[in-house]
C-alpha cells in the first residue's frame, strides 16, 4: 500500500537537514530527494567493490566490471530497454549534447530543419540552436495553447515542412507540468516525415510515470537520474539499436576504453555499444546509485508512483486556485479520461516578484524553485517575468500543498496585496 508517510522515513533529509521535520520540499523537478538504500548503495560500493571496469583482470575490477553491467541493465529494464540501447552520461542536457554531436553533426546539412517546442527546457533548445550554427540546418518551434498545450495545428503544420530532420520534445515540461501525447505525437511525426528522427526529453516523466522505450517509437530517449531518486552526474541517452549498429549515431568523446586499436596514425572502435560511447572511466558508483533508485521506484509500483502524483497535482490545483491574486499556469481543464498534468504546478503572483513569493515561504520552511525554470522562451511568450514552482515526488503530502498555501498568506501578509 503506497503511503507517503511511511515513503518519507527512507529519506534522510528530513530528519538531517537542518530545518529538521519541518522541511517542507516542494522543488523537486530540479532535483528529488534521495532515499537511504541509494546512499547505502555507493557507500557500499566504494567500501567493497571500488576498481576500475573492463581494465583489470584482478578479482576486484571484475566485480567491478560485473556491478557496472548489472547497474546498466537494471537502469535499461525501469525504462524498458535493453542495456545495450544505454549511453550513461551525466544528466539529461550532456544526453541531449551528446544526440546533437554524435548524430546531428553527422547527418544535418544545410535547409535541413530542427523542430522543437516552445514549452521546451534550455538543454532542448540550446543543444539545437548551436547545432544549427555547425551544420547550416535551423531550428522551428512547435507553437502552444493559451492553456500551455501543444498547438497540434502548429505541430502539423511544422511536421509538414520539407526537410525536417529531428522532432526534440519533452515528455513533460518542467514548467507548465503538460504531459504531451507523445506516442500519438511521434506516430505523426513518421506519417508526415519518412526518415525523421525523433527525441523525447524524458526528465520529467520518468520520475512519475511507467515509461516504455520499447514502446515508444522513438530514436532517442533521455533522462537525468538525480530527477528519479538517483544521485546526481548520472543520467543517459537510450538510442534505437539500429542507429548504433549503422553507425548513424558516431560516439562523441574519444580516448581509453572505446577503441578496438590505436597506432600513431590512427584509431577503430570498439563494436560494443556501450562500450564504443563510453570514453574515460565510468561514474560506477553513480550508476549503482541510479539502480538502487530505480529498484525502490519499481518496488513503489510505478502505476501507484503515478497515482500519487496525479492526486497531489490536483489537490494543488484546487487548493491553489482559491488563493487571491495567484495565476496557475499550464493545463487546469481536463478530459474525463485524462489529466495531462504531471509532476508540478506553477503560478504567478499578481504585484509580488517569484523570488519575493519563494523568500517568504523559505522562511516558513517551503522550498519552492522560483524564476524561469531554464524555460526563458516558454515564459517569454506568455509575458511572464518568472513563476513560482511548486514540484512533487513521492514522499510529498497534501500537508505540503497546505504548508504551501499557509505561506502564500503570509506573502500575502508581508506585500500587503
Ligand atoms: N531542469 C531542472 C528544473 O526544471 C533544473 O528545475
Amino acid at each position: 500500500m503506497f503511503n507517503p508517510l511511511t515513503i518519507r522515513q527512507d529519506f534522510p533529509i528530513f530528519t538531517h537537514n537542518p530545518q529538521g521535520d519541518k522541511l517542507v520540499y516542494l522543488d523537486s523537478a530540479a532535483t528529488s530527494q534521495k532515499p537511504q538504500v541509494v546512499l547505502d548503495a555507493i557507500t557500499q560500493y566504494y567500501q567493497t567493490t571500488n576498481a576500475n571496469v573492463h581494465r583489470g583482470v584482478h578479482q576486484l575490477s571484475d566485480r567491478s566490471t560485473q556491478v557496472w553491467d548489472e547497474s546498466r541493465a537494471t537502469i535499461a529494464k525501469f525504462f524498458d530497454a535493453h542495456s545495450d540501447e544505454l549511453i550513461v552520461t551525466r544528466n539529461t542536457t550532456e544526453a541531449i549534447n551528446g544526440v546533437a554531436y554524435g548524430w546531428g553533426d553527422h547527418n544535418l546539412q544545410a535547409g535541413d530543419i530542427i523542430l522543437t517546442s516552445l514549452m521546451e527546457h534550455h538543454s532542448n533548445i540550446v543543444c539545437w540552436q548551436e547545432l544549427a550554427k555547425r551544420t547550416g540546418a535551423s531550428v522551428e518551434y512547435i507553437g502552444l495553447t493559451k492553456d500551455g498545450r501543444l498547438d497540434r495545428t502548429s505541430l502539423s503544420a511544422k511536421l509538414s515542412l520539407p526537410k525536417v530532420k529531428l522532432l526534440a520534445l519533452s515528455h513533460v515540461s518542467n514548467t507548465l507540468g503538460t504531459l504531451n501525447p507523445i506516442a500519438e505525437i511521434i506516430a505523426e511525426a513518421h506519417t508526415l516525415q519518412s526518415g525523421i528522427r525523433v527525441l523525447v526529453d524524458a526528465a520529467q516523466s520518468a520520475p512519475h510515470l511507467p515509461v516504455s522505450f520499447a514502446k515508444l517509437d522513438a530514436d532517442f530517449l533521455v533522462f537525468s537520474g538525480h530527477k528519479m531518486l538517483g544521485p546526481m552526474g548520472i543520467g543517459g541517452v537510450f538510442v534505437r539499436s539500429a542507429l548504433l549498429q549503422s553507425n548513424e549515431v558516431r560516439p562523441w568523446l574519444f580516448g581509453g576504453g572505446m577503441i578496438a586499436a590505436v597506432t600513431t596514425k590512427g584509431t577503430t572502435f570498439t563494436d560494443e555499444a556501450s562500450e564504443r560511447f563510453t570514453a574515460g572511466t565510468p561514474d560506477v558508483a553513480s550508476a549503482v546509485g541510479l539502480a538502487a533508485a530505480c529498484e525502490y521506484l519499481s518496488k513503489l509500483h510505478m502505476s501507484d508512483v503515478g497515482q500519487h502524483d496525479l492526486d497531489l497535482v490536483l489537490y494543488a490545483l484546487d487548493k491553489l486556485s482559491a488563493v487571491p491574486q495567484l495565476t496557475i499556469i499550464g493545463p487546469q481543464d481536463f478530459s474525463e479520461t485524462e489529466v495531462d498534468r504531471v509532476g508540478s504546478v506553477a503560478f504567478t503572483y499578481n504585484g509580488v516578484h517569484a523570488h519575493d513569493v519563494a523568500q517568504v515561504l523559505d522562511s516558513v520552511g517551503v522550498a519552492v524553485r522560483s524564476g524561469h525554470h531554464c524555460t526563458m522562451p516558454l515564459h517569454e511568450q506568455f509575458g511572464w517575468t518568472a513563476s513560482v514552482r511548486a514540484s512533487f515526488n513521492v514522499y510529498n503530502t497534501t500537508a505540503d500543498i497546505d504548508a504551501l498555501v499557509a505561506g502564500l498568506a503570509k506573502v500575502r501578509q508581508v506585500f500587503n496585496v
